[in-house]
């Protein structure tokens, strides 16, 4: 049904502009193991934008290096073969897409892209995955199919982009394009003969299974910064399905306390990156302007959402009270104004007690969580991953952007 729709895409990524001859050489140099710094430094310098940048960003404040560095040799040594590889990448695709008349605001896309790219570089190291640079780039460049589908179908991509949030999802991608963005995203880069993993982590980091187990990892990883970056507030579209977010941290071995270190370090690698290629820096949202939303009270019968809820709205700039909710237990009390409660695994019976109260102390209730036990109960929800705008929408008791 979607075979037209595809041939044609296809067709239209190979008339997507190739990577600079600079670029190509690099490659091939750089996936030659045996190969010598100084031939990947002789590479980078044949393109003098390209080496400028290298050493421009090795001297930032990203990396923090004591000593200045002046030569692309020694950017190698020190930075290593690897990451100078995946980095001039980075900036082969960033500047041939930087100047694509967008439907989106680029900037945002780019922002999503980087900060993933710095999420999923702080979670190889916390997994000891061998190679932090190789997911840095795969992460960067995991939504490349949407800026590709932008640029080769313009007007199908905007009637997508434009349409409620809630309709932002790969079934509707597949009917308006016949192909999704993770799968043009892999077209895209087959095109440019980027190695199997790249094109295999991109194609499925939408979905819910494992395909092939040589890249679990590497896919884990990326899934889960895309949806730390959307939490963080880095998304392009302010939706995420939020599957498999205990799965994947579980199966690589990363704490909620790991997960919550990386929110507390990646923003400023962020603002110092973005700048670095030239794309304004966006404060995050700010927090509600009202006393009565400083401390939140959280309430959970599991521990680890109790601590999980409790690392996203610190972050996010509010105080929290966690209450442990013990099975039996028909009484909560706070003094707090808002009180969201995890009704995954919380019987009925239970949550109607809480109601009650909340009702009579004048407590804001919030629920978190799905549970098909409470399709009937009207209360404003929040799902399993929401992020700083959608809490704050619904503190301002505006409903329309928060939808399961
Ligand atoms: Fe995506
Ligand atoms: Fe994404």
């Amino acid at each position: 049904m979607y075979r037209d729709q595809i041939e044609e895409i296809v067709k239209k990524i190979q008339f997507l502009p190739p990577f600079s001859a600079a670029v190509k050489k690099l490659m091939e140099v750089a996936s030659d193991e045996d190969c010598l710094t100084s031939d990947i430094a002789k590479a980078i310098s044949a393109d003098p934008a390209m080496a400028s940048n290298v050493l421009n960003l090795v001297n930032s404040s990203f990396y923090g290096f004591q000593n200045k560095i002046t030569s692309i040799n020694r950017a190698v040594i020190v930075l290593g073969q690897k990451a100078i590889k995946n980095l001039a990448f980075c900036f082969a695709v960033f500047e041939n897409f930087k100047k694509s008349k967008c439907c989106f605001d680029p900037e945002i896309f780019w922002y999503h892209s980087l900060s993933s790219g710095l999420i999923a570089q702080h979670l190889a190291k916390i997994n000891k995955y061998p190679n932090p640079e190789e997911t840095f780039s795969i992460a960067l460049l995991h939504d490349i199919g949407f800026m590709v589908l932008n640029i080769i179908i313009p007007e199908r991509f905007e009637r997508f982009y434009n349409k409620p949030i809630y309709q932002h999802t790969l079934k509707e991608e597949k009917e308006i394009f016949g192909i999704t963005h993770a799968e043009t995203g892999a077209l895209l880069l087959e095109h440019w003969n980027f190695p199997e993993s790249f094109c295999t982590v991109i194609r499925n980091h939408h979905c819910a299974e494992y395909v092939d187990s040589t890249n679990k990892n590497l896919l884990d990883i990326v899934k889960l910064s895309d949806i730390l970056s959307y939490i963080a507030g880095r998304a392009l579209i302010d939706k995420h399905p939020g599957k498999n977010f205990f799965r994947a941290s579980k199966s690589l071995n990363i704490s909620v306390e790991e997960l919550g270190s990386i929110f507390f370090n990646f923003e400023k690698q962020l603002y110092d990156i973005v700048s670095f290629f030239n794309i304004t820096a966006h404060d995050p949202e700010p927090n509600v302007n009202d006393d009565i939303f400083n401390t939140i009270s959280i309430a959970s019968s599991d521990q680890l959402i109790l601590s999980w809820l409790k690392i996203v709205l610190n972050y996010f700039g509010y105080n929290t009270d966690p209450i442990f909710i013990f099975p039996d237990d028909n009484k909560i009390s706070t003094s707090n104004k808002v009180l969201l409660v995890d009704i995954s695994k919380l019987p009925l019976s239970q949550f109607k007690n809480i109601a009650d109260y909340t009702r009579q102390t004048d407590t804001y209730l919030i629920m978190f969580g799905k549970n098909n036990d409470y399709s009937d109960i009207k209360y404003p929800r929040l799902p399993f991953i929401f992020s700083k705008k959608k809490f704050n929408a619904l503190l301002k008791g505006n409903f329309d952007l928060v939808s399961l």
